[in-house]
This record gives structure tokens, sequence and C-alpha cells, in this order.
């Protein structure tokens, strides 16, 4: 081997390292940076804005698939058709008549303007869908209020804190000794 040889092996062995670190380095900066575009666009950032304030509660996937608990309605100004469905360890407890309801248990009440059925002039079907609200327990996160986090959301998206004030303190003033649950399972 020639001594100019020796050189550039003695010198380009450390160049490359050097190369190596500044390209580690950069990429260490860089991965942040895209890991935040990603989630910016990804289902956590979408999950944080979708959630009720106070709460942090989410509108349950599939739950327009879930068994009904109990129809309702509500009278003027509201004037609104109700149903309110339940997960199946809501399902479970409802059936097993067990009270506190256990962690886990979701319930969403779904709500409907009233509308004459086109076919049939005494028929009244769900009209524009106008709020969804859930109630999910988790006794531990959820102790200050009874164990349930409370979320209402218009069009998907939740509505303001000051609304989310008002939830336990009804559901505590009236059905404290029912779990804060109104809903009955219908017969
Ligand atoms: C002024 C009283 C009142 C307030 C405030 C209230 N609710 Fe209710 N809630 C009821 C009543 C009464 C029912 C029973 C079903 C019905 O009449 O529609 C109910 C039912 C529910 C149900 C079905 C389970 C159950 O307890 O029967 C959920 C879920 C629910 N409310 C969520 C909420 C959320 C979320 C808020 C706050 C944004 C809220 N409620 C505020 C009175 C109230």
């Amino acid at each position: 081997m020639t001594p100019t040889g020796t050189e550039k092996t003695r010198f380009s062995f450390p160049t490359v390292i050097v190369l190596a670190v500044i390209l580690l380095v950069v990429l260490l900066t860089c991965v942040p940076y895209l890991v935040t575009i990603a989630l910016a666009e990804g289902p956590a950032e979408r999950a944080t804005a979708d959630a009720s304030p106070i709460f942090g509660v989410t509108i349950p996937q599939g739950y327009k698939q879930w068994e009904l608990i109990a129809p309702a309605e509500e009278a003027a100004p509201l004037d609104e058709l109700r149903a309110v469905v339940g997960n199946q360890t809501a399902i479970d407890a409802y059936q097993a008549g067990k009270l506190p309801f256990p962690d886990g248990t979701i319930l969403v009440k779904r709500a409907w303007k009233r509308k004459q059925s086109p076919e049939f002039a005494s028929a009244t079907i769900p009209g524009a869908a106008t709020t969804v609200q859930v109630m999910v327990k988790d006794s531990k996160k959820y102790a200050a209020t009874g164990g349930w986090g409370f979320g209402r959301f218009v069009n998907g998206k939740p509505v303001d804190e000051a609304q989310h004030r008002t939830c336990f303190a009804c559901h505590e003033a009236r059905a404290k000794s029912r779990d804060y649950v109104f809903t009955r399972l219908a017969p």
C-alpha cells in the first residue's frame, strides 16, 4: 500500500464517522417534528378536539349499533324523540339489576327532532339528529362526579364547558339513588 493510500484510509474513516454523527443528529432533530406533523393530522389530535371539556369524553365508536335501554320523549320547547342505548357492560348491569354500574359502562342518549311520517299521518319518525349525550363510568377518574364522565355533542362536536357544568348537578339532584342514572330498562 502506498503512503497516500494509507493516508486516504486514515482520513476517510473519521470523516465517515463525522458524517454518520451529523446524519444521526439531523435525523434525531427532524423526527420529533415529523411525529408532531403526523399526529396533528392523526387520530390523537382529533380525539382531543372532539373530547368534551372538563371530562374528556368522546363519542364512542359503534354506538349506533348498541342495544336499546329505553326510548323517551321530550315535550316542547325541545320537542324531541330520544333513545338511550348502552354498551354490553351497561346492558349486562341493567339485566342483572346491578347498581352502581361497573366501570366501563357507557350510556348514550340519542335525540332527534320529531317528524311526521311521509307515508302515514299519525306516525312520528326521527327527523334531524340534535344531540348525542354520553355518560362514561370510571369511578377513579370521575370520582368528583359520582364516577361518571359527561359529554354532550352537536354535529359530532362537544358543546361548551358551561353546559358540561350542568350535567352532574341535575343527575345528582334527581337520580342519586340510582347511581345518577334516570333511564330504566324498558319493559
Ligand atoms: C336539568 C336536568 C338535566 C341536565 C342538566 C342533564 N341531564 Fe342528562 N338526563 C336528564 C333526564 C331527565 C334524563 C332521562 C332521559 C330523558 O328524559 O331524556 C337524562 C338522561 C341522560 C342520559 C341517559 C342515562 C340516564 O341518566 O338516563 C345521558 C347519557 C345524559 N342524560 C347525559 C347528560 C349530559 C352529558 C349532560 C350535560 C351536558 C346532561 N345529561 C345534563 C336530565 C338532565
